[in-house]
């Protein structure tokens, strides 16, 4: 049988960890704090960590996937905790990263000559007399999370099956497929975000407009690791690419909408002139977001100034 090629590319066979071994893959590096049994704060670095709920539901998830065995996945399975930390991107916290990387050490060996600073996360200083995972001094941002070990019955799992350290292939025969122990060696974590905690200078630049030189030093994890190195790449000065004008809607368009939704609210021209750039599949979305402000400021005419209070509403919630 003649081999099918499509041009300009060839195929490479996929191979357990494929996102490293046949292919290149961009991810975040994030260190995770979590409490050893001991009591002591254990750091671990992590790239396969990504956003999971994240609206729709009424709280925020991510997703981590971890070999079930590492100090970080034991932790979390013992005490549902722990705080994804952001490193900016300097060459000497890579270096850390890729020694607090080395598989099978223990918290108080690998910790001891740990060059991060740590203080007591938000959880603690709020959950008065309960010990939490500290946090990373150093990161740009905090993600302070509780494990969702409710969602399909991991709870219960780890609870007939106890923690493993060698593997749960004698322990189990249906693993999970998304939460909890996942695999022989695997475990997927959905992790409910507690808190964000992030330095007051990327905090105003949020709030106020983010501009090329006020975002954070994000490194990028390329993915792709052989026997000796792992591969970053350095952070260099985002470029914006504009979303292009000829998208925005007409605001006929807007106004049409507007006059189909199912409401005795009406919005004057000036009022839609404000939502032409609102992609078109967001449209009845916003609008009704519009109408429940107005029903419950009892307004039967929405204006452009209400559109501006609205969006001020908006600006000020993210404060
Ligand atoms: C940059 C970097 C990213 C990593 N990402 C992951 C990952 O997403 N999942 C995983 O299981 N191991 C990952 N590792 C390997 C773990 O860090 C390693 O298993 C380590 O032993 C974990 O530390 P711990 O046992 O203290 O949790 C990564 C290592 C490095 C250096």
């Amino acid at each position: 049988m003649s081999r099918m090629n499509v041009d300009h590319f060839d195929e490479i066979t996929p191979l357990d960890n494929f996102y490293q071994t046949s292919s290149f893959f961009p991810m975040p590096v994030v260190a995770i704090s979590t409490l050893a049994e001991s009591g002591q704060t254990n750091v671990g670095p992590y790239s396969l960590i990504f956003p999971y709920y994240i609206a729709g539901k009424d709280h925020y998830t991510m997703l981590l996937l971890v070999r079930n065995n590492s100090n970080t996945a034991m932790n979390i399975l013992r005490t549902g905790k722990c705080n994804l930390n952001f490193l900016p991107d300097d060459n000497k916290y890579m270096k850390e990263c890729v020694r607090l990387g080395f598989p099978g050490e223990k918290t108080a060996d690998k910790m001891k000559d740990s060059i991060f600073t740590m203080q007591k996360s938000l959880t603690e200083l709020t959950d008065h007399g309960e010990q939490f995972p500290e946090i990373i001094n150093e990161a740009f941002q905090v993600f302070e999370c509780t494990w969702l070990s409710n969602l399909e019955g991991a709870d219960k799992q780890i609870q007939e099956t106890g923690i493993q350290t060698e593997g749960y292939d004698d322990v189990i025969t249906n693993y999970n497929n998304f939460n909890g122990i996942t695999s022989n060696m695997g475990a997927h974590f959905i992790l409910r975000i507690d808190h964000i905690l992030i330095k007051p200078e990327y905090k105003k630049a949020i709030v106020e407009g983010v501009k090329p030189k006020n975002f954070p030093k994000v490194p990028i994890d390329y993915g792709y690791r052989d026997n000796t190195n792992f591969w970053f790449q350095s952070f260099s000065k985002p470029y914006a690419q504009k979303i292009p004008e000829s998208k925005a809607v007409q605001v006929d368009t807007v106004q049409y909408a507007a006059d189909r939704l199912d409401t005795d609210v009406k919005f004057t021209q000036e009022a839609c002139a404000k939502l032409v750039k609102v992609p078109r599949v967001f449209l009845k979305v916003a609008l009704k977001g519009c109408v429940d402000w107005a029903e419950k400021n009892q307004i039967i005419l929405v204006t452009a100034e209400h559109m501006n209070q609205i969006r001020d509403k908006r600006n000020d919630e993210k404060r």
